[in-house]
């Protein structure tokens, strides 16, 4: 049962507010933390002191505090840790011991690091500092392991091993291996193989440059193992058991598309092999918000009265599922989630079945077929999905046509400024006849790590850079169109589509375009965006996202 708020609370809370206004990041985190330490069921609380951690300064008056604040949130599984990750790493000895100077190779006092832990399970680690050093310690590691016999130095590195072997497992093991660490890997596993029972160290090592659910001569004594520590079961669960499980809810999907379309055969079979995006954890969304209010503030519209009371809304292009959280969480929704790779529907299954959404719908069908569903929407999100396909437009025609009349759709689209370097990276890959196997493509990225060409300058920072899937999804996609504003405007007067809006645009960005455009309509408007566009082209690096409606 909730508490009922005490006086102490409404106090605590109004000063809080007021440290906000005045600008008082840390005064304001301090008391909204003192509520949120007893009950974390203030979800709105919760959530936007997690937003001020992200934007806050850390220095060294609030180092402490905001390691205790980053420490409960990256314990708990609500938030998108990924959002934290900067700051998260500023706060951990990794980072402490490189202003220091004194990073030995294998350092105890950084690895054990509980909050390196916390990061490695719960984020793609977006830092090539860091992937360097552990890079470096996986392979000393190895070496240590197959050449003493002193098995103490690994009980003391246990809870590291497992926490870096989920990294490995989430980033799809794209850290590049050296020809000395593919040897000393086999004979790790010559080990493993003579071994009657599961010797988790080893296990754990090997599980840092291999998926074992592929590892055949383990899959029957793992599937019969417990251990006695709960971080290891936890870590045999997600490497392990929940991929088996999505293998078998994917041959359990039936489809609705016979996939006739050559490009789409083609993204199937490449979603399928990567599933899109990889996620682990989302946030925790607040439970029945009302959709009618929620659309008018982010569209500034005006809607039907109760339009969005019994929302039926797809998700064109769900992938892996984690858009589906937010928006199952409002009153009344219905969400249809749509795709063509079984692999992602199977992962989004499980991780709705999970977290307990009982109000979606999974369905394996090309967007191109969407009329076989027999359903219309009020809502469609289609992002980072059109530019994949053969003819954008149809993929477009297709949705209209499911849209209904006073419906509202999101779309996102690849900005053809913002992935210039992008489009040159990939023109150079196709030059060098590189092939998206998985071993070409950790030599490539390998390759970018250590050039000097400014060409990779914006790729290496993408968050897209750090995992397998991601990293193939940013520059070898099989297809992708780039659109520019102009050809958007015409494309949306096209189809009678009237734009709305961009959605939620960075908010520095914002404050730079209201400094030339600072009419109150101006930020609505496409031909602004498009100038502002020559003039910061990395502007929509992301994407164009964007809210449109029939006009
Ligand atoms: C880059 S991912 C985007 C996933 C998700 N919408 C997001 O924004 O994170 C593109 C997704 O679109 C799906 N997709 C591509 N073409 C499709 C088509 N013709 N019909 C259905 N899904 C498609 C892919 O399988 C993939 O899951």
């Amino acid at each position: 049962m909730n508490k009922q708020p005490t006086d102490d609370y409404f106090e605590t809370l109004s000063l809080g507010n007021k440290k906000l206004r005045e600008n008082d990041l840390n005064g304001a985190m301090l008391c909204f933390h003192s509520i949120l330490k007893t009950n974390k069921n203030h979800i709105k609380l919760y959530l936007n002191n997690f937003d001020l951690f992200c934007r806050n300064k850390i220095n060294k008056e609030n180092f402490n505090f905001s390691k205790k604040i980053c420490e409960f949130y990256f314990e708990d599984n609500f938030v998108f840790h990924q959002l934290g990750f900067k700051k998260a790493l500023n706060l951990t000895e990794f980072s402490a011991s490189k202003k220091k100077s004194n990073s030995q190779v294998i350092n105890l006092k950084i690895i054990n690091d509980k909050l390196l832990h916390l990061i490695l399970k719960k984020c793609l680690l977006v830092d090539l500092n860091l992937e360097s050093y552990l890079k470096k310690i996986r392979k000393q590691f190895l070496k240590k392991f197959l050449s003493e016999k002193d098995t103490n130095f690994f009980s003391k590195i246990y809870f590291f091993l497992i926490a870096l072997a989920e990294q490995c497992f989430l980033n799809e093991y794209i850290y590049f291996e050296s020809n000395e660490e593919s040897k000393l890997l086999l004979n790790l596993e010559q080990k493993i193989k003579k071994r009657k029972n599961i010797c988790e160290i080893s296990t754990l090592l090997l599980s840092l440059y291999k998926p074992l659910n592929k590892v055949n001569y383990l899959e029957t004594k793992l599937n019969n193992y417990v251990s006695d520590s709960k971080n290891f079961n936890d870590f045999l669960k997600f490497v392990f058991k929940d991929p088996k499980k999505d293998k078998k809810i994917g041959e359990t999907l039936k489809s609705i598309s016979n996939f006739s379309n050559k490009i789409s055969k083609l993204m199937k079979s490449q979603y399928e092999e990567n599933p899109y995006p990889r996620w682990r954890f989302n946030l925790r969304p607040i439970q029945e918000q009302d959709l009618n209010v929620y659309i008018k503030s982010i569209t500034k519209i005006d809607l039907i009265k109760n339009y969005f009371d019994n929302p039926e809304i797809l998700i064109a292009g769900s992938g892996t599922g984690h858009q589906i959280l937010g928006w199952s969480a409002f009153k009344n929704a219905q969400i249809c989630a749509v795709d063509l790779s079984k692999d992602s529907l199977a992962y989004s299954i499980r991780k709705t079945k999970e977290l307990n959404i009982k109000n979606v719908n999974h369905f394996h069908i090309d967007i191109l077929d969407l009329k076989l569903l027999r359903k219309k929407f009020n809502l469609i999100i289609c992002t980072g999905c059109l530019h994949h396909m053969e003819n954008p437009e149809d993929g477009l025609d297709a949705l209209i046509k499911v849209l209904k009349p006073e419906g509202v759709m999101q779309l996102a689209l690849y900005s053809k400024y913002a992935r210039s370097e992008i489009e040159w990276t990939r023109k150079y890959i196709e030059k060098k006849k590189i092939s998206v196997t998985t071993n070409q493509m950790k030599l490539f990225r390998n390759m970018m790590i250590t050039s000097k060409n400014k060409k990779f300058l914006p790729i290496k920072k993408s968050p897209d850079f750090y995992s397998l899937s991601n990293f193939r999804d940013l520059i070898f996609n099989y297809t992708e169109h780039t659109f520019s504003l102009n050809q958007i405007t015409k494309l949306l007067e096209k189809k009678k589509l009237k734009f709305l809006n961009f959605n939620s645009i960075d908010s520095n960005i914002l404050n730079n375009f209201k400094t030339l455009y600072p009419s109150a309509n101006d930020e609505n408007r496409i031909d602004l965006w498009s100038n502002y566009e020559l003039m910061y082209p990395k502007t929509f690096f992301g994407m164009y996202n964007f809210w449109v409606k029939k006009s």
